[in-house]
């Protein structure tokens, strides 16, 4: 996962220095616990401006980032257990300036990432940005993803694949209007683990899928906390 951990946080960091001064609002959807994030803070000039809401559905994912962030004195960092597939867990979060959907499209339904994508803009500030994770196993979904982005009214700003695996992240910024926020708006339902595209790719669920280490069945949790 080292490959595409570096690549969301150097996306994190480049969307970070566009940020205009001031409060930077981010959010990340099924954040685990938010090494993507809390990683590119670190030692970033703009650490401080970042007021983040992560959504996780595992506590002790949750209870490992919130640890984290507050021994690197983080206190805009909030992590939130719920459920990232229901706007309301981001009431009071948005519009974000970054959105961080990772590790979330290889685990539902094709007709969820579009739907997804289409419904973006109620999560946006006028330019945001928008990273996001896909493996590109076969049938590789990724250029039907940046085209879905484009249709949604975003621009590409990068897509880069990681040598060595079919792993691959995209980062879009939002060129036109944002749309209202909607409160009770469902995203996605991550697949049970043997019907989602990220483990079917793989034979049946025993090989490597896009899940980081840690994370049980069904999208539940597993081990307390992901190893670094
Ligand atoms: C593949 S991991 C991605 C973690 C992190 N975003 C990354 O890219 O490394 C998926 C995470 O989503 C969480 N998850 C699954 N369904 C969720 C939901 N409906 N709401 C919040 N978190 C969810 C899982 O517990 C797991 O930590």
């Amino acid at each position: 996962m080292a490959g595409r951990l570096n690549a969301v946080q150097d996306r994190i960091r480049e969307a970070l220095d566009r940020c205009p001064r001031g409060l930077v609002r981010v959010i990340s959807a099924c954040a685990g616990d938010g090494r993507d994030l809390l990683g590119a803070l670190a030692g970033h000039p703009r650490a401080g401006d970042v007021r983040a809401r992560l959504v996780e559905l595992a506590p002790e994912l949750v209870e490992a980032g919130h640890g984290r962030a507050a021994r690197e004195q983080l206190p805009g960092i909030e992590f939130r257990r719920g459920d990232a597939a229901v706007s309301d867990a981001y009431a009071g979060a948005v519009p974000a300036d970054i959105l961080l959907f990772c590790g979330i499209f290889g685990n539902i339904r094709d007709a969820e990432v579009r739907g997804t994508i289409r419904h973006l803009p109620e999560l946006c500030a006028p330019r945001a940005t928008v990273i996001w994770t896909r493996g590109r196993f076969a049938p590789d979904l990724t250029p039907s993803i940046r085209g879905w982005f484009a249709e949604a009214g975003f621009e590409e700003l990068s897509f880069v694949t990681i040598p060595g695996s079919t792993k691959s992240v995209g980062a879009h910024r939002l060129l036109v209007a944002p749309l209202p926020f909607r409160a009770h708006r469902v995203f996605f339902t991550f697949l049970p683990r043997q019907q989602r595209p990220s483990t079917r790719s793989e034979g049946g669920g025993n090989g490597p899928t896009e899940d980081p280490p840690g994370e049980g069945p069904n999208g539940g949790p597993g081990r307390p906390t992901m190893p670094r």
